[in-house]
């Protein structure tokens, strides 16, 4: 049997999350993890009766850890992930790589200098469904794409901005925006991933109900390479939070999804079943307990453990993670381009 691939995971908010995925992923060992915060540190090592570092230094100096999983804040990532490069570690990211695409490039270089891998925790991209529907689109299977629509009226109280771990949350420097770079880059990802590349941009943000530096509600137009147009809309003041909504529409027929729920696929001429049989395999559940619409940890680790798997697997094949940080970039740069959009009033062409 190969050896298991020793992880170590830096940030134990959503890196709790990442220590679980590795616990139960198959050719991972959970070896180490790290957080300056004792409370957190002391929780998840007991939890799984692995070695706990304050310093970073010192897991990155730990020979088992062949695979650091980054989940610090957004805008240190590149700085995390760079020491890990240089320390010959494999990189599992979380979202947004970082939070400018100057500081993107400057860690996809270092990864090419260290010759070591890095994956972005985009994990949307692994659902099912979103698979269906990018090889859908891909086929041309809508016809020319023509209206690419998503919104996230979700919610998040004052208080998720405060405390110890709150307070980096909306500032432009650490989370690199609001709700837009924080929770709605999953969903950028999504549709420059199914439908992408994005030419151009046109943005409005403002922080209306919370005391933020950033942003918590914003609007945008979306021209894509393809001649779709887009909209997409992000906020967290709308209490109490409801579900994503995404469409895809073409020529030929439209896809709507409801979160990780598909309402309707409709294509002219295609036979009917098929929308019987995908709204079985994904339609309408019953489903208990919160979610991330008002929830962040609600995210759980499936999507995680994916990852980890993947991770496991390049390595000993020696090829590229599914989700590369190359792959990513252009997410950053759309959100980034919004939001420069927004402050100039102008059409920004990416
Ligand atoms: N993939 C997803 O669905 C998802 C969900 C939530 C958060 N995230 C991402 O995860 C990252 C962390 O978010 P969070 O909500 O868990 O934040 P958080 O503030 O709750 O946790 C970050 C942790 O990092 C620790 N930390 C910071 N700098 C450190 C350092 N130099 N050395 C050791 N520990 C350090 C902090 O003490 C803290 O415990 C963000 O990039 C966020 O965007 C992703």
């Amino acid at each position: 049997m190969e050896r298991e691939i020793g992880f170590g995971v830096v940030g134990l908010g959503m890196g709790a999350h990442h220590a679980q995925a590795v616990h139960n992923a198959q050719g991972a060992r959970l070896v180490a993890v790290c957080d300056m915060d004792e409370r957190r540190l002391g929780r998840v090592a007991s939890q799984y009766s692995v070695k706990a570092y304050r310093r970073y230094e010192d897991l990155l100096a730990d020979p088992e850890v062949k695979v650091v999983n980054i989940c610090t804040p957004s805008g240190t990532h590149t700085d995390m992930g760079v020491r890990a490069a240089e320390a010959g570690k494999h990189i599992l990211v979380e979202k947004p790589p970082d939070v400018t695409v100057e500081k993107v490039d400057r860690l996809i270089d270092a990864v090419r200098r260290a010759g070591v891998k890095a994956g972005v925790t985009f994990q949307s991209r692994t659902f099912p469904l979103n698979r269906r529907i990018k090889a859908a689109v891909e086929e041309g299977r809508l016809g020319r794409l023509i209206g690419v629509n998503a919104w996230l009226p979700w919610w998040r109280s004052q208080s998720y901005y405060e405390g110890p771990h709150g307070s980096w949350k909306g500032t432009w420097a650490l989370d690199g925006g609001g709700s837009l770079m924080n929770q709605g880059v999953h969903t950028v990802d999504l549709l420059q991933w199914i439908a992408g590349p994005v030419r151009s941009v046109m943005g409005r943000y403002g922080a209306f109900a919370h005391d933020i530096e950033a942003e918590d509600t914003t609007v945008a137009v979306l021209n894509f390479s393809c001649g779709a147009v887009g909209t997409l809309m992000t906020t967290t003041c709308a209490y109490p939070g409801l579900p994503q909504m995404v469409l895809f529409y073409g020529e030929r027929g439209s896809i709507l999804k409801e979160e990780d729920t598909l309402k309707v696929w409709r294509i002219r001429g295609e036979r009917e079943e098929e929308e019987r049989e995908m709204l079985e395999l994904y339609g309408p559940r019953r489903r208990e307990g919160p979610t991330t619409a008002s929830d962040p940890m609600a995210v759980g680790s499936a999507g995680h453990q994916g990852l980890v798997e993947d991770m496991v697997r390049a390595i000993r094949e020696g090829r590229e993670p599914y989700i590369t940080l190359e792959s990513a970039r252009h997410t950053v740069e759309i959100v980034t381009a919004i939001y420069e959009s927004s402050r100039t009033g102008r059409e920004v062409f990416l």
